[in-house]
């Protein structure tokens, strides 16, 4: 059995690769600080595959305790990285932080592989390294544009360092561009975690329909969008999870095609605010309380995939519908307001 390393594994997009990568049978190591996840996680994934994951508490940023994950577990023979700070806005305030965490925890990953001769790499990256495209869909080719948030940035700067150190022949790396994931696993028994109050849409929707959250503001509708409010491609947390393993998959099949290679993880259609709050109406039968708000600061228009390059070479496609989002996403909050983490 092959072993994986997946950092941050006790996250919310972690935690549901771990699950898909043991039911294709790969054994999995987490490690995790658990700043913004909990342990609990791990036996919640243990309940949902009957596999118990290896679990380490590390905080990878420190080249000391990355090197110990590695000694402990001389077995890995891939790692995915999801291990890094994700807020946007809080990024913008404490930039550095989110240079020093997420670059230091990706170069501190490639010097131990490299020093142990371990090739493969999978990044979590995201669809905002394209800025506000404009041309829709965006493809793999797009142009890449000036990052608005630090957090944007680390995420531009980690394709770079993965594709030098490709070149260097020191890694195959694939980055996988996510669009906007939602949803969770459908036991309800994973999911996105809430730390205060949300940033993200959908954490937002299900609060508010919990009653925890007063009202949800939607963030201008002033937009040049048919129903004025803005457009993301929103996907399933499971569909996104299943990327990581045909990309993993695609290593140890020899299918790569360049050292270094990068994916849109998206479904290929976009839905504007009002129609996720549309749909979730629907497919729970509440209605949301909800007001129109001005625009946030740093929000883009409009962004969904292309997706042809992940289908035809990847050989990977979103399943899930945008009812099989919200309504998984509507499980977890009721899980979640039942047995609180
Ligand atoms: C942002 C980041 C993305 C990151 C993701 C996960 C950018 C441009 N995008 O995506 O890179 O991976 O967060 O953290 O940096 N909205 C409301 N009301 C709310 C919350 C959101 O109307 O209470 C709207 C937003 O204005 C936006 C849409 O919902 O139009 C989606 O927002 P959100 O879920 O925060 O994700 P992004 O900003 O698209």
């Amino acid at each position: 059995m092959r072993t994986i390393l997946v950092t941050g594994g006790a996250g919310y997009i972690g935690s549901h690769t771990v699950v898909e990568l043991q039911n294709q049978n790969y054994s999995v190591v987490i490690a995790d600080n658990l700043s913004n996840s909990n342990e609990k996680v791990i036996e919640a994934i243990c309940q949902i595959t009957g596999k118990k994951p290896d679990f380490i508490k590390a905080d990878l940023s420190d080249q000391s305790e990355c090197k110990k994950v590695f000694d402990t577990f001389p077995q890995i023979e891939a790692v995915i990285n999801f291990a890094a700070y994700k807020a946007v806005g809080e990024s913008c305030e404490k930039p550095l932080d989110y240079y020093k965490n997420n670059l230091g925890i990706l170069l501190n990953v490639l010097q131990q592989m490299k020093e142990r001769g371990i090739k493969y790499f999978v990044q979590s990256s995201s669809c905002t390294v394209y800025g506000e495209p404009e041309v829709l869909p965006v493809r793999e080719s797009s142009p890449i544009q000036q990052a608005t948030s630090p957090y944007g940035n680390t995420k531009q700067m980690a394709e770079d360092i993965l594709r030098f150190t490709a070149m260097a022949k020191q890694v195959k790396a694939i980055a996988l561009r996510y669009f906007n994931p939602v949803g969770a696993h459908e036991s309800a028994l994973i999911g996105e975690l809430p730390n205060g109050v949300p940033n993200n849409l959908m954490p937002f929707i299900t609060q508010t329909a919990a009653g925890i959250r007063k009202q949800l503001t939607v963030f201008g509708n002033d937009y040049p969008t048919p129903d004025g409010t803005c457009i993301r491609d929103f996907i399933h947390v499971v569909d996104l999870a299943k990327a990581h393993v045909v990309a993993i998959n695609r290593f140890f099949e020899n299918k790569n095609k360049a050292d270094f290679e990068y994916f849109n993880i998206g479904t290929g259609r976009g839905y504007s605010v009002l129609e996720l709050i549309n749909s979730f109406e629907k497919t729970i039968g509440v209605k949301l309380n909800y007001t129109i708000g001005s625009r946030r600061q740093g929000d883009i228009t409009q962004i969904w995939a292309d997706t042809t390059v992940s289908e035809q070479e990847l050989g990977w496609k979103a399943e899930m519908d945008i009812d099989q989002m919200t309504l998984s996403a509507w499980k977890w909050q009721q899980h979640l307001d039942k047995t609180p983490f």
